[in-house]
């Protein structure tokens, strides 16, 4: 039994935050602590109180930083770690320019290994704890990112793309194998350590009806796997679907056909839904992702918080690296927040932490193990400094409130905010792959 004490500002949530002043959402203790016992949180509360039963237990004293649970990114890209931020051209070009051919290097597992570690390290830096990821189609790519994960004890949700027309050979599967790959991957890894398995039909247009209907086994005999896939982007991409299924109601109608949508659908994107789309989301429980920081640069449109929210819809956030610009959640608030602003629509700084934490694992359906600082849930804890860089420092002397301080971190935090990150109890901040 390994016993350590976290010391500092704790701040947990209970349940979505109604309003900028909904106090009883979160618990909010100036001196809290932390009981991290075998990768779990055994105890939290008040530092004088836990000290106390905890003697003799080391504390690592974060005062005056935030302990926070640790971020939750529901849609990511691990082979496109080395194409962020490539130049100029909206989805459609963008895959065929950068991605694909970047992808295509993960049928080499020495270098997705490699990738997986750069890719883990770099989550656990910018302060996330679990992601859901999409790897390459080769199935050496998921192999190598769930093996990492599992040497590092970190929550890892992921899957190998189904992909197998329209995309260079060098990253195409095909229906069968596709269906066998993905078969043998969650036999090797759903359930084990902290792994859970996403069926990963990339989006419909690099998917033949046959793939689609394989997916649609692999759901039907694996109702615990998540399914991730892309819904409603781009125009371009929107009518590209509408030709290669021309008797498809709407995009969304194309997975719905194939038995994709449900509880533990995760769309990413979401933005040109049509009323029907919308409709047929919410009465799923399926859950759009809003990629803010990916939406911007491949000028894809403007995500409907607040309209999908009045209909019941759960929504995800997340940074859709390499398509997004930052693996910083922080970062993905705040341009979340910008997109919100240019339609009128707000995200106040206490619900924008609650959905990078226990938001998104209520997506999950996993609030009883990630997302927050509940006793018997996951050692996941984030230690934020709002007041990490010069800039951030000044604005700090002026934050007379926690949610002030908490919108000036949502707006100019980044990783330099992340003092230090644990996952399952163990400090991961700076680990080199
Ligand atoms: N649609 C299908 N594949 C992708 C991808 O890799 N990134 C984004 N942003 N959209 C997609
Ligand atoms: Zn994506």
């Amino acid at each position: 039994m390994t016993d350590t004490l976290l010391r500092g500002r704790l701040l947990t949530f209970h349940r979505e935050p109604l309003g900028a002043e909904d106090t009883e959402a979160y618990s909010f203790i100036e001196d809290g602590a932390i009981l991290m016992r075998d990768g779990l949180i055994a105890a939290q509360g008040a530092y004088p109180d836990l000290s106390e039963s905890a003697d003799g237990v080391p504390v690592t004293d974060h005062r005056p930083h935030l302990l926070i649970a640790g971020f939750i990114d529901p849609h990511i890209h691990f082979p496109q770690v080395q194409i962020v931020a490539s130049w100029g051209r909206q989805l459609l070009d963008w895959l065929n320019g950068y991605t694909f051919p970047a992808e295509a290097e993960y049928c080499n597992a020495q270098h997705a290994r490699a990738m997986a570690g750069r890719f883990c390290s770099l989550l656990t830096d910018h302060g996330t704890t679990t992601a859901v990821a999409f790897c390459s189609s080769h199935k050496t790519s998921a192999e190598a990112l769930f093996a990492e994960a599992s040497d590092r004890n970190m929550r890892m949700i992921a899957g190998k793309t189904m992909m197998d027309r329209n995309a260079p050979d060098n990253v195409l599967d095909t229906p069968q194998t596709s269906y066998d790959d993905s078969k043998a991957l969650i036999a090797a890894w759903h359930g084990k350590g902290r792994a859970s398995y996403a069926i990963t039909p990339r989006f419909a247009i690099t998917s033949s009806p046959e793939q689609l209907e394989m997916a649609g086994s692999l759901a039907s005999e694996h109702p615990e796997c998540y399914i991730q896939t892309h819904l409603s982007e781009n125009h371009d991409e929107i009518a590209f679907t509408g030709e290669l299924y021309p008797d498809a109601r709407d995009y969304l109608d194309v997975y719905e056909t194939y038995g994709l949508l449900g509880r533990r659908t995760l769309l990413g994107h979401a933005i040109h839904l049509t009323e029907r789309e919308i409709g047929a989301i919410a009465q799923s429980g399926a859950h759009p992702v809003f990629c803010p920081t990916s939406n911007l640069f491949l000028g894809s449109g403007l995500f409907d918080d607040a309209g999908l929210r009045a209909r019941g819809i759960t929504s995800g956030i997340a940074t859709d690296i390499g398509a997004g610009t930052s693996y910083s959640m922080l970062q993905t608030l705040n341009e979340g927040y910008k997109v919100l602003q240019l339609q009128d629509q707000s995200l106040h700084a206490l619900r924008a932490f609650y959905w990078i934490t226990r938001g998104n694992a209520d997506v999950l359906g996993l609030t009883d193990k990630i997302g927050t600082l509940d006793a018997g849930t996951e050692a996941d804890v984030v230690v934020l400094d709002s007041a990490a860089t010069p800039a951030m420092a000044l604005r700090m002397e002026k934050a007379h409130s926690l949610s002030e301080e908490l919108f000036a971190l949502q707006m100019m935090g980044d990783d330099r905010a992340i003092v230090q990150t644990y996952v399952a109890g163990v400090p991961r901040k700076g680990v080199e792959a």
